[in-house]
């Protein structure tokens, strides 16, 4: 969490700061600020406050000198409330320093080494930056040294030293730090999202080595003192990808994207109309010799693995398990080298599904990541990787990494229903050719974005909302109660349709809308039933219903009727219709969609 920009160069330093700070807001948006060296009188000046980086902006103003050298920061709080003084950059003596992750033993810190009164905040980013300035005596490569040694836990570290000019520090732990020289200079951030604006040429610093930015250089050295040559990656994202071009929010322009996001990701991986992972150097072994799949992903990305849980189960019936991260290790999970672990995440950098990558490998599992971010930590723990290429997402409630997740579950189905001998080439050609026709799919739900507009007016006043399923479309309807509470703070529960009777029905009334989700021919009379059981105690019922059985639906009900797919394939259209309405009810309530209240983008504290 939280978002470090870094910059040394020729543009001013203030403007090229506070832009970047915008776009990484969504790694955190409680508190903003910069820290910049004036040219002039070579002090370094902190400007922060609680609020966002708008709030950040206007306190600013225009009387700070464009200088050529400065770090920023967004933050969200772990240690200590929203303030002014808990926001970083934090300066102690001749250190300025911005921390992303937790200081475990901050405490002990404090006491061993007496700096308690150096202190003004209740961080233990501060205390990082005092154990610093404590060590410093003009040698700031033996102080990071020094002070790393002392610390646990995680840390990206960014620092500014009084006396060493226009000259940028970074060590980091776990954390993520990104680093790029280009024609305006030298900068690093927490993410490639920061460094876009200029360049797609990044390299991921390493951790326990330090970086040195200067206006026409960057040194990155071991910790004994060794240079090292930054293994440098392109990112095939396009410059300004990161913008919202035209749209007001992130999360409807990237809603918007999925029909090209999905194509991106499965274009290059079909051969002759088959699944082809060559190009990714994903060997067909890993799917032939696997005895059990293990997924495990947090959020969103483990909704994916839901979903794709299912199709396992019935098409290749073989054993699955779907894993929170956060829980998988406390768990005792039956993991070993038979095991193909499949970790799912779109930022690369969550801790909990990093942390569980790194178990599964102690106990001998083969690890295949499906991650957007390329080279992301996640992606290098990991065995092999296979990319979304959904282009940035920004918005923090995640809609075209989840579907392009999706794609990519699709095409391992595929692939190991062929190679294991459960499809027929004819018939993988079939499945696939399928999948291709989710962009055009996804396109009609597009078009008739505004009849779920109206769908998200009946919704608007709930303050409880119940969603309902069954099989594919209890997954689904996981995923959509998850991004309608997360963005519009509606308290809203997916129920398996069937379970209904077994307590939850007590809460129906007439106040708590129902929406209902009917894609599955062979569960739809089923299903059916439970629809008129919760109309039937007052509820106002929405039904999403796949077109072609929508006739088959008896009485007074609000319907979206979604484009006919193969039952497998119905979570796609369906789910982009469930985003919709979660951005429309957001919207409509005038909320900052991108960024509710509370969260942030990347997840790297457990
Ligand atoms: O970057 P990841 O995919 O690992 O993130 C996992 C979750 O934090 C994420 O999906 C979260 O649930 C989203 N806010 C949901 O929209």
């Amino acid at each position: 969490m939280c978002g470090i920009i870094g910059y040394t160069g020729s543009e001013n330093v203030r403007d090229v700061l506070l832009d970047a700070l915008e776009l990484l807001e969504y790694r955190g948006y409680d508190s903003a600020g910069i820290a910049v060296k004036d040219q002039e009188t070579k002090q370094t000046a902190v400007y922060k406050c609680a609020g966002r980086v708008s709030d950040l902006r206007a306190i600013c103003g225009s009387e700070t000198t464009a200088a050529g050298c400065g770090i920023g920061h967004t933050r969200w709080a772990t240690h200590g409330g929203v303030n002014d003084r808990n926001a970083h950059p934090h300066q102690v003596g001749k250190v300025t320093l911005v921390h992303n992750g937790i200081i475990e033993n901050y405490r002990e810190l404090i006491a061993d080494y007496d700096l308690a009164g150096e202190l003004q905040s209740e961080t233990d980013s501060e205390v990082v930056a005092a154990l610093l300035n404590h060590f410093y005596e003009g040698n700031p490569k033996e102080a990071l040294k020094k002070t790393v040694s002392k610390l646990r836990g995680t840390f990206a570290l960014v620092v500014l030293f009084a006396d060493q000019g226009d000259v940028i520090y970074s060590t980091r732990n776990v954390s993520p730090i990104v680093a790029t020289l280009c024609d305006e200079g030298a900068m690093l951030a927490s993410d490639l999202t920061a460094l876009c604006r200029f360049t797609n040429r990044y390299f991921v610093v390493p951790e326990y080595h330090i970086l040195e930015l200067h206006s026409d250089k960057l040194v990155l050295s071991d910790f004994d003192g060794n240079i090292v040559e930054p293994e440098y990656l392109t990112a095939d994202w396009e410059l300004n990808s990161a913008g919202k071009n035209g749209y007001p929010f992130y999360m409807e322009k990237e809603i918007m994207e999925q029909p090209e996001a999905i194509e991106n990701t499965i274009a290059n991986r079909i051969k002759g109309g088959l699944p082809d992972f060559s190009a990714d150097n994903v060997p067909d072994t890993l799917f032939t010799d696997c005895e059990r799949i293990t997924i495990i992903a947090c959020g969103t990305a483990m909704h994916a693995g839901l979903v794709a849980q299912a199709l396992v189960k019935s098409i290749l019936h073989m054993h699955i398990d779907v894993e929170m991260a956060s829980e998988f290790m406390y768990s005792d999970p039956v993991i070993d080298e038979k095991t193909l672990v499949i970790a799912v995440s779109q930022s690369g950098e969550t801790i909990d599904t990093l942390e569980a990558v790194k178990y599964a490998k102690r106990r001998g599992a083969k690890c295949l990541s499906i991650i957007n971010v390329k080279g992301s930590s996640i992606a290098r723990e990991s065995d092999y990787v296979l990319y979304t290429n959904a282009g940035p997402e920004i918005a923090v409630a995640s809609t075209k990494a989840y579907t392009t997740q999706l794609a990519v579950f699709y095409l391992i189905v595929a692939k190991m229903a062929w190679s294991r001998g459960i499809f027929t080439t004819e018939e993988t050609q079939s499945f696939v050719r399928e999948l291709q026709r989710t962009p055009e799919v996804m396109k009609q739900v597009l078009e008739h974005r505004r009849d779920i507009h109206l769908v998200a007016k009946r919704v608007l006043a709930a303050k409880d909302l119940f969603m309902i399923g069954r099989g594919l479309d209890y997954s689904i309807l996981l995923e959509g109660s998850l991004k309608l509470k997360e963005v519009s703070y509606i308290h809203s529960e997916a129920y398996a349709s069937g379970e209904l009777k077994h307590g939850p029905i007590a809460l129906i009334t007439q106040d708590t809308p129902v929406i209902a989700a009917v894609t599955q021919e062979k569960l739809m009379s089923k299903e059916l039933s439970n629809i008129k059981e919760v109309k039937s105690r007052g509820a106002d019922v929405v039904v999403f219903i796949k077109e072609t059985i929508a006739g088959s639906l008896e009485g007074e009900y609000e319907v979206f009727e979604l484009p006919n797919m193969q039952d497998e394939f119905m979570v796609m259209p369906a789910s982009v219709a469930l985003q919709l309405l979660a951005y429309y009810v957001s919207s409509d309530k005038g909320f900052d969609v991108d960024k509710p209240r509370n969260l942030a983008k990347v997840v790297t504290v457990e």
